[in-house]
C-alpha cells in the first residue's frame, strides 16, 4: 500500500478522507509545525497543487491534497473558489451559511440549484500529479436543516439524497454521494490504474 501524507490540517476533513480512503492508501497526517498554505490560486486545481506542493517540498512524500467550491447558479457561479472566505477573511462557517442565506433571501427554491466541486490531487516529490473531480448536485435550502456535518452542509441539499440537507444523512449516506467522496473514489480507481508518468 503506497504512502501519502495529507495535506490538509481540517479535522473535519481530514475524517473523511481517512475513511474514503481506508484500506487503499496508508494516510499519514499532515505535520504540526508546517505554516499554513495561501490558497491564492484562481481555480480548486491551483489550490489543490499548491497545498500538494508544500507538503512534498516539506516532506519529501507524496502528498493528497484537494479542494472544495461550492457554485450557486444564482450567484453566477460564485463563491467558487471563495467558498471558505465567502463571508470574509476570518469568518466562521456559520458566518457563511448565513451570508448564503442572506444573500438568496429572495431567490425561490426553483432557481436555488448549485453543487459541490472537488478536486483531489496526489503530488510525488519528482513532480508527477494526478488530479481528479468530484462533482455533487443540489440546491440551497431556504433555512438551516440538520445539526451534523460542517461548512455548508445545513443549509445545501443534494439531488440524489432523500430531500434532506447533508447535516440531515449519516456520514456514510453522505460520503456516498458527496463531491469529496466521489473525487476519492475516482482518485483511488486512478491510482489502481497505475501511477501517471507526468
Ligand atoms: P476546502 O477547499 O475543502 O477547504 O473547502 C472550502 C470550503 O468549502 C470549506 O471551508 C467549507 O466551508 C466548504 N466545504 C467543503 N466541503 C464541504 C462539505 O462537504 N460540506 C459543506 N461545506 C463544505
Amino acid at each position: 500500500m503506497e504512502t501519502f501524507v495529507c495535506a490538509s490540517a481540517n479535522p473535519d476533513k481530514v475524517a473523511e478522507i481517512a475513511a474514503l480512503l481506508n484500506g487503499f492508501v496508508e494516510l499519514l497526517p499532515r505535520p504540526a509545525h508546517l505554516p499554513e498554505v495561501v490558497e491564492d490560486a484562481t481555480s480548486l486545481r491551483g489550490n489543490a497543487r499548491l497545498k500538494a506542493a508544500a507538503i512534498c517540498a516539506a516532506t519529501g512524500l507524496a502528498a493528497i491534497s484537494d479542494d472544495t467550491g461550492l457554485e450557486v447558479d444564482a450567484l453566477g457561479g460564485e463563491p467558487g473558489v471563495h467558498t471558505a472566505r465567502f463571508a470574509g477573511e476570518g469568518c466562521s462557517y456559520a458566518d457563511n451559511r448565513a451570508k448564503m442565506l442572506s444573500v438568496l433571501r429572495d431567490v425561490p427554491m426553483v432557481q436555488r440549484a448549485a453543487r459541490f466541486k472537488t478536486v483531489a490531487m496526489v503530488m510525488w516529490p519528482d513532480g508527477r500529479e494526478l488530479a481528479v473531480e468530484g462533482v455533487c448536485e443540489g440546491s440551497i435550502a431556504m433555512s438551516e436543516q440538520g445539526v451534523r456535518g460542517f461548512g455548508y452542509d445545513s443549509i445545501f441539499v443534494p439531488v440524489d439524497g432523500d430531500g434532506g440537507t447533508f447535516s440531515q444523512m449519516s456520514e456514510a449516506a453522505k460520503n456516498d454521494i458527496s463531491h469529496r467522496g466521489r473525487a476519492f473514489r475516482a482518485l483511488v480507481a486512478a491510482l489502481a490504474n497505475g501511477l501517471p508518468t507526468t
